[in-house]
């Protein structure tokens, strides 16, 4: 019975070793540098002055995420409400753009930022133009009537001189965003595994897919290149995830403080080992 289990145990051994030579083989892709909501590690998220610090990094695009005020202004921010990132507080959908240009949305992050303010996606637009790209997310469009139709106007009138993508994590939304404005990059924001008859039918509309990064494999990734997509993973934070992700081969790296790593060995060990802990961590949150 132990002369039986050694050489399947032996064979375990060996084939790890191989996968482990065989992954620190892969070369680091390159890959467009997207920065989250900004530099949002070194400056207040979804603001001017995060937006400037990506810009200073060389960050090839920022990501940021818009939300329709109560007077239907496009307003750069990620939650439904100012409370965690301002000083004020009420929902962003019954505050007009005067109320929300009152409000502090830097001192929650630093005393260095005091007085800046919640940018209208105007104001962005202008900022970036020729400078650096943008990723737009519409925030739950599904529940903002008219912003679909806002942006894509907005989109469609507006020259500016960087590549302006647009995402979002409803699908219907994003076709009718795609059938108003098709000139503009369409995107969907994927939480969930994606099978292939649904990677297929989403090509109509959407050119690129931001995906959580514990959903990445190579197979996915070479799957969804067959029908012609962008793949961007979100958000890397780590820099074992940054190889990690170079290594699957994705087109863009969404970070808040972006990294490009000296590979090492050690990182090459320990991956399966972080990724296991990642993946605990997500799902028990
Ligand atoms: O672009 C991906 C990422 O922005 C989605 O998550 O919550 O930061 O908008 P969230
Ligand atoms: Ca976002």
């Amino acid at each position: 019975m132990l002369v039986s289990k050694k050489p399947v145990l032996l064979s375990v051994v060996i084939g790890m070793i191989l996968m482990t030579i065989s992954y620190f083989f892969q070369p680091l892709m390159p890959f467009k540098s997207i920065a989250h909501r900004g530099a949002s590690a070194l400056a207040p998220e979804n603001t001017l002055a995060s937006f400037e610090k990506a810009i200073e990094m060389g960050f090839d695009y920022i990501e940021l995420d818009v939300r329709l005020s109560k007077d239907k202004q496009l307003v750069v921010i990620h939650d439904a409400n100012v409370l965690r990132t301002t000083d004020g507080e009420g929902l962003i959908e019954e505050l007009t753009v005067k109320d929300l240009k009152k409000l502090d949305a830097g001192s929650w992050f630093s005393p260095a930022y005091a007085g800046e303010k919640i940018p209208l996606l105007t104001e962005v637009l202008k900022q970036a133009s020729g400078k650096i790209g943008m990723i737009i997310e519409m925030k739950s469009p599904e529940n903002q009537p008219g912003m679909t139709e806002i942006l894509a106007d907005l989109l469609n009138s507006y020259k500016s001189e960087s590549q302006i993508k647009v995402q979002s994590f409803h699908i219907n939304e994003m076709k009718k965003f795609h059938k108003l404005a098709p000139q503009i990059p369409a995107g969907l924001l994927l939480s969930k595994h994606l099978d292939l008859f649904h990677l297929a039918s989403y090509r109509d509309f959407a050119s690129f897919l931001s995906v959580h990064h514990l959903l990445l494999s190579k197979s996915f990734i070479n799957q969804a290149e067959l029908f012609g997509y962008e793949i961007y993973s979100w958000t890397i934070s780590k820099q074992y995830q940054f190889a990690d992700m170079q290594r699957l081969g994705v087109h863009g790296i969404i970070s808040d403080d972006e990294k490009r790593i000296p590979d090492s060995i050690m990182y090459v060990l320990i991956t399966p080992f972080l990724k296991g802990q990642d993946l605990i961590r997500t799902l028990l949150a």
